[in-house]
């Protein structure tokens, strides 16, 4: 760890991170170095054990960003969880892998971001697999697993097994509008009930995470660096009129502050809730912002930050006639608006109705900082997607745990944005985190109607026979029949994030409102990029990890591999 100068500068050895130093460190001429906040967790029990989710919160491995007071949902504050760790957030997520319905993915190309499609981006979904054939491992379930070879890829660096099986199918074609088994959620297509593959190491059965896939077979390359308890406090740039980086400023382990520099490159991969306040701490941003906290406005660039979009995600438990042990077995469904809403047309013409006022209301809570017109144009294309191509509205995981059924369930593309702002100089001090969870009436609805959905599953035969009474929130907490208004309470106050937040580096032309645009270098400067979850322009209904590694994965103009 004695250089000083590198090509490239990798902030954040998270999910994304890792993808990129590994592809640019192919390269032996290229030197790379990657700076971590955190340290390594190669052996730590809460990472590795593959049904440990959880353990690893609140530990010194979690971020546990806080966001503001949320003044429409209870009025509390929420938890918003991140790795700390090199790996990032791989080492303590769920470990679902589920990519995205293809027109969303397509919706990017259209707001402007050339090239960014699905079919253009489906072989860099497959370049970081390797798919795992549920045949070779006997000890799985492998009952009623199913995959199109077609849609993955078997030798990249990172393992995908498959979840355990078993048969709700039956009872999801009694439903008043049947939801069909989707055999292969991954191949742009997720409508339906399904298993899905998780990050997991089949043979060792441990979890796979970025570090797994992309670091630690790699580990011996002279030209990659890793720094690890590091924290990156700020880009530091050029003397000179344009915004050319020249290297990062780090505080070490040690405690002492310097700063590496970088001959071409400085890559920001530290995730939606720190790429946003490390760039404003650069003097990348709203210079309203900016000069309140005495930081020089390099690049003015007011919606740094902006258009932060996270989902909700709720619980309904119900007992179980069986007991389950040693298993995690998870089946999720993807409803259409038409398999979601009895009213799907109703529901579709009333938002429709509503989405000029709902622009207004997001543009005036920001100062008009993101402009009414271009949040139109964005939430037009979302009620496409929902009303006309027939995207997942919400997603329903269903979990056997011991002797009860456990649920989560959560709209899919909620309405409601925020936004991420620094509050202070000092590059370790909390930001203002402000998701505003169910600003917009359509998010509440979207959220309710799931869990009346859940009911209704647990209602129907043959799964009905399966299960108990419901324990959570129960008929007594919520009556049966219940309307929005009578579901609110319930959902606002036990509510948590999904855990996906979002789009605060916005991938788009700049005269919308985007921060970076189509080969994610940030506007106005030669050779800054952002390539983590905070570029992604809009909500996908999967997971975030596997669009995660595809967008850092995608080869595009000047990405040096
Ligand atoms: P990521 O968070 O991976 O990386 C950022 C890195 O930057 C971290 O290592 C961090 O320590 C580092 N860093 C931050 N600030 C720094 C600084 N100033 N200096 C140095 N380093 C700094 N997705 C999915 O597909 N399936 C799932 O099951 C789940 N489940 C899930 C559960 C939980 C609890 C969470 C929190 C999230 C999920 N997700 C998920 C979401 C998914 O894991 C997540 O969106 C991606 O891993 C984010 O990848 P990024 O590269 O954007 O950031």
């Amino acid at each position: 760890t004695s250089h000083s100068t590198y090509d490239y500068i990798i902030v954040g050895s998270g999910t994304s991170g890792l993808v990129v130093a590994n592809r640019l460190s192919e390269q032996k001429n290229t030197t790379v170095l990657v700076i971590e906040a955190g340290g390594s967790v190669y052996n730590n029990p809460n990472v590795t054990d593959t049904l440990g989710y959880g353990k690893a919160f609140d530990t010194d491995i979690d971020w546990a960003y806080k966001t503001t007071d949320q003044e429409y949902a209870s009025g509390t504050q929420q938890t918003v969880r991140a790795g700390k760790a090199l790996g990032g957030t791989s080492t303590i997520n769920g470990m679902v892998y589920l990519r995205a319905q293809a027109a969303q993915i397509d919706a990017w190309e259209t707001v402007g971001n050339k090239g960014w499609n699905w079919k253009n981006m489906l072989p860099y979904f497959k370049k970081s697999e390797q798919f795992q054939d549920p045949a070779q491992y006997p000890f799985l379930d492998g009952s009623g697993v199913a995959f199109d070879p077609a849609y993955h890829g078997f030798t990249g660096p990172l393992k995908l097994n498959d979840g355990l099986a078993q048969k709700l199918n039956a009872t999801y074609q009694k439903l008043e509008v049947p939801v069909q088994y989707n055999p292969d959620p991954n191949g742009g297509d997720m409508v339906g009930y399904s298993l899905f593959p998780m990050t997991v190491h089949s043979e060792l059965n441990i979890r796979e995470d970025a570090a797994r896939a992309f670091y630690y077979p790699y580990h011996n390359r002279t030209n990659l660096h890793v720094w690890l308890h590091t924290h990156a406090n700020k880009i530091t740039w050029k003397d000179g009129h344009n915004a050319v980086a020249s290297g990062v400023e780090v505080t070490l382990s040690n405690g002492t502050t310097t700063v590496v520099k970088a001959t071409r490159e400085v890559i920001l991969a530290t995730g939606a809730l720190k790429s946003p306040v490390l760039l404003e701490l650069s003097g990348v941003g709203n210079p309203d912002i900016l000069s309140k906290y005495k930081i020089t406005t390099k690049i003015n660039l007011p919606t740094v930050g902006e258009n932060l979009q996270d989902q909700m995600n709720n619980g309904l438990q119900f007992d179980s006639k069986t007991s389950y042990y040693n298993k995690s077995a998870d089946y999720v469904s993807y409803p259409s608006a038409a398999q979601l809403f009895p009213n799907s047309t109703a529901v579709g013409a009333e938002l429709l109705r509503k989405l000029p006022a709902y622009a207004a209301q997001v543009a005036s809570a920001n100062g008009n900082i993101t402009k009414a017109r271009d949040l139109y144009h964005f939430f037009k294309i979302q009620w496409n997607l929902i009303f006309k191509y027939g995207i997942p509205v919400a997603e329903i995981l269903l979990e056997p745990s011991g002797t009860m059924y456990d649920t989560e369930y959560w709209g899919s593309v909620p309405f409601s944005r925020g936004s991420i702002h620094l509050s202070s100089a000092d590059p370790t001090a909390a930001a203002v985190i402000d998701p505003k969870y169910f600003m917009l009436d359509f998010d509440l609805h979207a959220q309710v109607q799931a869990a009346r959905f859940i009911r209704e599953v647990f209602k129907t035969k043959p799964f009905a026979d399966m299960a108990g009474a419901e324990t959570s929130p129960g008929l007594s907490t919520v009556a049966a029949g219940a309307n929005d208004e009578g579901w609110a309470d319930f959902i606002k106050d036990n509510f948590r994030s999904n855990f996906h937040p979002i789009s605060t580096v916005a991938m788009m032309p700049k005269e919308i409102g985007g921060v970076v645009d189509s080969s994610l270098k940030v506007y106005g400067t030669s050779n800054v990029r952002v390539v983590d979850a905070s570029v992604l322009p809009f909500q996908v209904c999967g997971h975030l990890q596997s669009t995660v590694y595809a967008v850092a994965e995608l080869k595009r103009e000047g990405s040096g591999y």
